[in-house]
């Protein structure tokens, strides 16, 4: 699925200034993408806008083709199944970690035995098989994050926009999640994280610098 920012402003509701201040930048299918800058230059915001959440006030938002923004309902609705936002503060709901990690699946319809035998394959794959049955209110922010993380694979998002995801985890988790979501992009996925981490950015296809809102430059690493 590809999708293109074209020329995006983005200010705060009760802000004066704006937070993305004419941004364009795309992806598309088989890309990891990596978006690197200080805190406070509008890396959320970004990941905010192409996750679908926010509406920019100036600019477009394309998605295989279409200004998302200006379609009916029933259109966004459909998009919107296919692009995931992972909050940089994980969200828990109340319950196990599986439960909590298959959430979306049931959503979907699947049956419950389905949907929790998928959670804990995920979870096994990124090396939290341990958490399967624990209160996901009781978890550590590392742990937390990789559940939220889990959460958001197990649907499969075309478009998975994650926010920061390295922070919490061990040397050994982030391993296992970067090289996860380098075979993940290979079925045709784009994957976009916002880090400052710059051993991922090498492993990234490409690469944007942000600062005060602007996208400064695409680099291929
Ligand atoms: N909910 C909000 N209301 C008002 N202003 C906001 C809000 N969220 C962010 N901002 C402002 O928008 C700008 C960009 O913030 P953003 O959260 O996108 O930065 P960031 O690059 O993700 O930072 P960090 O690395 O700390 O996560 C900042 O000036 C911030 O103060
Ligand atoms: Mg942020």
């Amino acid at each position: 699925m590809r999708m293109v920012l074209d020329d995006v402003w983005y200010s705060y509701p009760g802000q004066r200034g704006w937070a993305l201040r004419g941004v364009s930048v795309s992806f598309r299918e088989g890309e990891l993408v990596v978006l690197l800058g200080p805190n406070g230059s509008g890396k959320t915001t970004l990941l905010k806008v192409a996750g679908l959440l926010l509406k920019p006030q100036k600019g477009r938002v394309i998605v295989e083709g279409r200004d998302y923004w200006s379609q009916p309902e029933e259109a966004r609705q459909a998009i919107k199944k296919k692009v995931v936002y992972v909050h940089e503060r994980p969200i828990m709901l109340k319950g196990s970690v599986e439960r909590n990690i298959a959430y979306g699946l049931f959503l979907r319809g699947y049956r419950e035995e389905e949907a929790l035998e998928k959670a804990r394959r995920l979870l096994e794959e990124l090396g939290g098989e341990k958490l399967a049955g624990k209160d996901a209110r009781s978890l550590s922010f590392g742990e937390a994050q990789l559940v939220s993380i889990a959460r958001a694979l197990a649907v499969s998002p075309h478009i998975l926009l994650l926010d920061d995801p390295l922070s919490g985890l061990d040397l050994e988790r982030q391993e296992l999640l970067l090289g996860f979501l380098e075979s993940y992009k290979e079925n045709g996925a784009c994957i976009v994280m916002a880090t400052h981490d710059m051993q991922a950015s090498r492993r990234a296809d490409k690469v944007f610098r942000i600062n005060m809102g602007k996208v400064l430059m695409e680099a291929r690493s």
